[in-house]
């Protein structure tokens, strides 16, 4: 019996060791590469809170004796070397099998050959530029193209205003939402008289934006990244009187993000934009997640797109993990991404494009008004159903 006793011991003692048996189940690792320090980091708290709700709502929906452990780093905004650095050391000494978080095109872009070269599934939740999802065929996006949002919105614009001025930030997103806004302005009948590019770092928009007030147009359209850079180019329109001067301020749904509108004071009111996701929008699917992030977070917090990115990115996740009842292989895990489908969004009924790996969703354009005493992004029309990357469909064709 003594003996017994004792072996039994020895063994659990090796189980242990070995990371065996049914109460050291096993742990699937996932690094986060996100942006947590620095003027940018409301961005990355917002897919931070995102997660961690998703996790804490969700984990029991892992396959029996599957835990998932999150690996959060962070990048400190637009780095790629950074972003670099932080993905190869999560792959080749932490050993997570999927990546994810990326907020910023340059970091996502960095991270791509090394998803390629160490086979490790990267589900991008925000950086927007079109080509990213090119550059390695382990790479998903389950946030946006600004050609989805900036196309449909030059469709719009070109039937309410003839002459627009464009003004982007000078980098990846910036200059795809410029070319679609301006190819469906045109295309409609619009004219573009007069373009600009801001800087990503520090910018002081003010004179940017005089010299669009200078070129008189009906409309200027801006993309500038979320957060506070969206608080102070609406700063600057506002100081300019651009407004009183009958000039219309409008952009994909990055000008006025669900979280900054109450740091922008009353310029934003009746800014019309286009975008997926609105923190105000009335689908039940909304309404569960904004009274779950509420209870989690407190009354005043409000999720913003990127949030919905982190929460459909781990749902993306748990799906390719309950499907492979939590034993992971990076080509199954890409097939699986491939046909995910979420017809229960918050944002609405979404999919990722099996040929392109990227977001199939609805756009909306929507209004700032008044709701409840704050400020809220208000749906007013979905203006194009079930949107494919239109980069990618124009360029294939
Ligand atoms: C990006 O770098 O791709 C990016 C960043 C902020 C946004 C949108 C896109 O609001």
């Amino acid at each position: 019996m003594k003996t017994r006793n004792r072996w039994t011991a020895a063994l659990a003692v090796i189980s242990l060791a070995l990371g065996v048996g049914a109460a050291s189940a096993q742990t699937i690792r996932i690094g986060v590469v996100n942006t947590l320090s620095g003027p940018n980091a409301s961005l990355g708290e917002n897919i931070d809170k995102a997660i961690k709700l998703y996790v804490k709502q969700n984990e029991k929906r892992l396959p029996p004796g599957v835990k998932i452990e999150l690996l959060m780093r962070d990048d400190g905004g637009a780095n790629p070397d950074k972003a670099k650095q932080l993905a190869q050391e999560l792959i080749v000494r932490d050993k997570v099998q999927l990546l994810t978080g990326l907020i910023w095109t340059p970091n996502a872009a960095a991270v791509a050959p090394l998803a390629t070269e160490a086979k490790m599934p990267t589900v991008i939740m925000n950086a927007g530029t079109s080509n990213i999802t090119t550059l390695s065929p382990y790479l998903a996006r389950v946030s946006f193209t600004l050609w989805q949002s900036s196309y449909p919105a030059g469709r719009w614009a070109a039937k309410k205003y003839k002459r627009a001025y464009i003004a982007v930030t000078d980098y990846g997103p910036g200059i795809d939402s410029e070319n679609a806004f301006e190819k469906a302005f045109t295309e409609g009948g619009g004219q573009i008289v007069g373009k600009v590019r801001m800087p990503l770092a520090n910018p002081d928009y003010v004179p940017f934006m005089q010299r669009a007030r200078d070129a008189k147009p009906d409309v200027l359209f801006s993309f500038v990244p979320a957060g506070p850079s969206a608080t102070q180019i609406m700063k600057a329109y506002g100081d300019l009187g651009m407004s009183k001067a009958g000039i219309r301020f409008i952009g994909p749904g990055d000008l006025t993000p669900d979280d900054e509108l109450q740091n922008m004071g009353e310029v934003p009111l009746g800014i019309q934009t286009v975008h997926h996701y609105s923190a105000a929008a009335t689908r039940d699917a909304n309404k569960a997640f904004i009274a779950a992030w509420k209870k989690e977070y407190g009354a005043k917090s409000v999720p913003s797109f990127m949030s919905v990115g982190g929460w459909d990115g781990m749902d993306a996740i748990f799906h390719v993990i309950r499907e492979q009842k939590g034993k992971l292989d990076p080509d199954q895990t890409m097939l699986l991404l491939r046909g995910y489908k979420n017809p229960n969004s918050p944002r609405g009924p979404i999919s990722i494009d099996p040929r392109t790996r990227d977001i199939v969703q609805d756009e909306y354009l929507r209004e700032v008004r008044r709701v409840g005493g704050e400020l809220a992004n208000v749906e007013i029309e979905t203006i194009a159903r079930q949107v494919k990357d239109p980069w990618k469909e124009f360029n294939t064709k």
